[in-house]
C-alpha cells in the first residue's frame, strides 16, 4: 500500500511539474503570438519566458525576502517573538515576498517589452501581470504532505491540474489571441488594471498564510474549488476587458478614417478653389497653414488650431461663385466687377452652412475680409465682434497676398510685410494675431513661408 501510495504521489508531483513547464511554454507562446510575429529569435524568447516567467519568479521571492526578513529580526533581537508568533512572521514574509514578485514582474516585463521592441510596453507587462493572477491563484499552498496519502489525494490533485491545463488554454485561445490583433496598435491600457494583479496576488496568499498552508484535506478541496472559479471568473474579466479595448480601438480607427477623408475631401475642396485663379496656385493651402500657425503662436487649444486650418481651407470656397473672368483679369478692377468679389465671402458662408456637423466652417468663410476697425466687408463688424477664428484667417491671408506672385507685384521682402502687418494693428489686424505672425516671420530667417514652400503645392 506504501508503495503504491508513493508511487501516486510520485505521478500527482511529476503532473504538476508537467504543468509548471507548459506554463513556460504558454508565456513563450503568447509573447511570440503577441509581439514575435514572424520574426527571428524563438530560442531566446523561450529562454526569456522561462527565467522571467512569474512562476519562476514567484518561487524565488518569497525565499528571497526571507533572509532580510530573518536579517532584521536577528538585528532587533526579535528571537522569541518569531518562536511565539510563527503565523505573523509568514504572513509579513508572504506580503513583503508578494511586493518583490510584482516589482520583479514589473521590472522583467518592461526589459522583455524592450528586447521585443513592442510597439505598446504596457501590453508586455499586461501579459505578465496577467499570468501573475492566474499563477497566483493557482499556485495555492501545494501541502501535499498534509494530505492524507490517500486515492482521494491523488484524484484531486489530478483533476484540479487539469483544470488548470483547460484553464491555461481558455487563457491562451481566448484572451491572448484578443490581445494579438492589439499589439500593433498605439492604444494605452488604463494602468489601473495593473493594481488588480497586486490585491488579488495578497488577498490570496494573506488568507492561506492564515492557516499557516496547514490545509486539510477537506479545506484543501474547498480552496482548490474556490481558486478554480477565481481562475475561470477571471480568464473571463480579461477576455472582456480586451475585447472592450479592442472595440473601442476599432471605433477610434473608423473615427480616424472618417476624419481622414474628411480632411483630404476639404483638401480636395481648397485644390479646387484654388485651381479657379491662375494667380493665387496654392493659397488656401498656406493660409490654412499660417492660420494654423499663428494660432497656436496665440497658445490656443489643438483641437482650436485644428479647427482653424480647416476654417482656413475653405476660407475662399465662395470664389466658386465668382465668374472666371473677374478672378482672373489681369488689369485693375472696376467698382461693380469689385462688387462682385466682395461676394464671395456670403456665398462661401452659404455653402460651408450647408455643412451641419461642423457649422464653425462657415466662420472663416463669412468673415475674413473684416477688417478691425470696421472698414471690411461684408458686414463691416469691428474688434472682437469678428470671431477670433476669422482675425486670425484675415492675418493669414495677407501675409500669403504679400509672400506671393501676384498679377499686378512679386514676393515682397519680410521687412516690408512686417512693416505692413505692424502700421495694420488695430487698423486692418487683430493687433495679437498680427504680433504672433510677426514672431513668425522673426523665426523664419531663410524666408521659406512664401508661395513656392511646401505646403503651398
Ligand atoms: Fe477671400
Amino acid at each position: 500500500m506504501d508503495i503504491i501510495t508513493q508511487i501516486l504521489g510520485n505521478v500527482a508531483n511529476i503532473y504538476d511539474v508537467c504543468f509548471m513547464f507548459w506554463c513556460i511554454v504558454l508565456l513563450y507562446l503568447s509573447l511570440k503570438k503577441c509581439f514575435l510575429k514572424n520574426r527571428k529569435g524563438k530560442v531566446r524568447l523561450f529562454l526569456i519566458s522561462a527565467f522571467t516567467n512569474p512562476l519562476v519568479l514567484y518561487l524565488v521571492s518569497l525565499p528571497a525576502m526571507s533572509i532580510p526578513l530573518t536579517a532584521v529580526l536577528f538585528v532587533f533581537n526579535l528571537g522569541d517573538f518569531v518562536k511565539t508568533n510563527p503565523g505573523t512572521i509568514l504572513i509579513i514574509n508572504v506580503i513583503t515576498g508578494s511586493f518583490l514578485y510584482m516589482f520583479l514582474t514589473l521590472v522583467f516585463s518592461r526589459l522583455v517589452g524592450k528586447w521585443l521592441k513592442a510597439p505598446n510596453r504596457s501590453l508586455v507587462t499586461f501579459v505578465y501581470l496577467m499570468f501573475g493572477v492566474f499563477f497566483s491563484v493557482i499556485i495555492r499552498g501545494y501541502s501535499n504532505e498534509t494530505l492524507e496519502a490517500s486515492l482521494s489525494a491523488f484524484v484531486l490533485s489530478i483533476a484540479s491540474t487539469t483544470v488548470l491545463f483547460i484553464a491555461s488554454w481558455l487563457l491562451y485561445h481566448f484572451v491572448i489571441k484578443a490581445l494579438s490583433r492589439l499589439t500593433d496598435k498605439k492604444c494605452e491600457v488604463n494602468t489601473k488594471i495593473f493594481l488588480i494583479p497586486p490585491v488579488i496576488f495578497n488577498l490570496t496568499y494573506v488568507s492561506l498564510a492564515f492557516t499557516n498552508f496547514n490545509l486539510s484535506f477537506e479545506s484543501t478541496t474547498i480552496v482548490y474549488i474556490f481558486s478554480t472559479i477565481i481562475i475561470f471568473l477571471f480568464i473571463w474579466a480579461f477576455y472582456v476587458i480586451i475585447r472592450n479595448i479592442n472595440a473601442t480601438n476599432e471605433a477610434i480607427e473608423a473615427k480616424d478614417e472618417v476624419k481622414t477623408l474628411s480632411v483630404e475631401v476639404m483638401e480636395a475642396l481648397a485644390h479646387t478653389i484654388d485651381a479657379k485663379d491662375k494667380y493665387t496656385n496654392g493659397h488656401s493651402v498656406r493660409v490654412a497653414e499660417y492660420s494654423r500657425m499663428i494660432a497656436e503662436k496665440m497658445g490656443l487649444s489643438a483641437e482650436m488650431c485644428e479647427n482653424i486650418y480647416y476654417m482656413g481651407l475653405l476660407h475662399d470656397i465662395g470664389k466658386i461663385g465668382v465668374p472666371n473672368e473677374i478672378i482672373n483679369k489681369p488689369a485693375k478692377l472696376t467698382d461693380e466687377e469689385y462688387d462682385v468679389i466682395k461676394t464671395h465671402p456670403g456665398i462661401g458662408y452659404g455653402i460651408l452652412s450647408e455643412i451641419k456637423s461642423r457649422p464653425d466652417l462657415a466662420t472663416g468663410a463669412l468673415w475674413h475680409h473684416e477688417r478691425y476697425d470696421g472698414k471690411g466687408y461684408p458686414e463691416h463688424k469691428t474688434g472682437e465682434d469678428i470671431p477670433l477664428e476669422a482675425r486670425i484667417i484675415a492675418v493669414a491671408d495677407a501675409y500669403d497676398a504679400m509672400s506671393s506672385n501676384r498679377s499686378y507685384h512679386d514676393i515682397f521682402a519680410q521687412q516690408y510685410i512686417k512693416h505692413e502687418l505692424e502700421q495694420g494693428k488695430n487698423t486692418q489686424f487683430d493687433p495679437e494675431a498680427a504680433r504672433c505672425m510677426i514672431m513668425i516671420i522673426d523665426e523664419d530667417k531663410e524666408y521659406v513661408l512664401h508661395e513656392t514652400c511646401e505646403s503651398g503645392e
